[in-house]
């Protein structure tokens, strides 16, 4: 259970409630890839044949998570859809005797998946808070999608193993250049041992120069249901948003608050950029896919004026595939 840290002062915790929900808010607009999401959820977008949604459903899974809260919006039907039986589909499927394991991953268990309409978007924080009857009293993980996490075992999975001996609230973080921390929740760290930090302080998208540290909160958590009744009273911060760092922020010093360095890849899927590098990375990994992936890339980077590509982010994935 716990070979991805270790805390010498670790003790096993008392019996904890297991996380079994998670809770992912997918009722954003995603104006940044207008207009392919026009009528398209952005969670819906996929990199290579599988949409954004189902990479962070899988992981949840994995996690051990049975209960998936959507926070949903207008026009995000399809996401819904997505995890439901598509019966003309498997009815032709089956008549061409085509196998349908692919569709595995979207199968739910009767039950398990519920959504809550999110009716305006007035901020991460307040999304979660619209889940407050649903998550009830018991401690939940917020998975955000377009924070893509590649990692065997999956980046909720190595939090809910520190959670087994930590319990409290947990945050996923990683480390970025200073210059990108006023994009991100910023944490405040304390010691730190191995994968885990202690979180003595959160604030949402500093300034560079107000920020605690460059660990940056990557879109997964382990909250307590208390974090709900904070939320309530949560005011505007950044942005003019509810924001759910500014309500974790206030519960440290009455829970426990720590953070786990993920150990595996994160794609910002939520940039163009970081888009493209995903998909070129997962398709570079693919037996089906990246012998010419690879011959493509070779192509493109042959090709005269090909070495005006930076050697940087997408320019280097495209140069260590050469
Ligand atoms: C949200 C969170 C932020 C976190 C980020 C990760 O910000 O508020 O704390 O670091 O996701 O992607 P947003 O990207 O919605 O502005």
């Amino acid at each position: 259970m716990s070979m991805h840290f270790k805390i010498p002062s670790a003790t096993p915790g008392p019996a904890r409630k297991r996380v079994r929900k998670a809770v992912f808010p997918v009722a954003g607009l995603g104006t940044r890839f207008l207009p392919a999401t026009k009528a398209v959820p952005k969670e819906m977008l996929p990199i290579i044949d599988r949409p954004l949604i189902q990479y962070a459903v899988d992981e949840a899974r994995e996690a051990g998570i049975e209960e998936l809260i959507f926070i949903t919006g207008r026009g995000k039907t399809a996401i819904v859809e997505h995890f439901d039986t598509a019966f003309e589909l498997e009815a032709t499927m089956k008549d061409r005797a085509k196998a349908l394991e692919i569709l595995e991953p979207t199968r739910i268990q009767p039950g398990n998946l519920l959504t809550v309409r999110q009716q305006v978007p007035l901020g991460l924080g307040h999304a979660i808070w619209c889940a407050r009857a649903v998550v009830g009293d018991e401690p939940f993980a917020v998975l955000l999608p377009d924070e893509l996490m590649i990692g065997a075992p999956g980046c909720l999975r190595q939090m809910v193993d520190a959670y087994d001996m930590l319990g409290g609230n947990l945050v996923s973080v990683l480390e970025v250049p200073e210059e990108e921390v006023s994009s991100y929740g910023v944490i405040a760290p304390g010691w730190r041992d191995g994968a885990l930090t202690e979180v003595k302080g959160l604030v949402e998208k500093p300034r560079r120069e107000d920020a605690p540290s460059n660990l940056i909160i990557s879109g997964r958590y382990i909250l307590q249901p208390e974090v709900m009744r904070t939320l309530e009273t949560q005011e505007k911060g950044a942005g003019g948003e509810i924001q759910l760092t500014d309500a974790m922020a206030r519960m440290v010093g009455d829970q426990p608050f720590h953070a786990v360095t993920f150990a595996g890849r994160r794609f910002d899927c939520g940039s163009k950029a970081g888009f493209v590098e995903a998909t070129l990375t997962l398709a570079l990994e693919r037996a089906d896919l990246a012998a010419d992936v690879r011959a493509i890339m070779q192509k493109l980077l042959d090709r005269p004026g090909a070495d005006s590509v930076p050697a940087t982010g997408l320019g280097a994935v495209l140069a260590s595939a050469a």
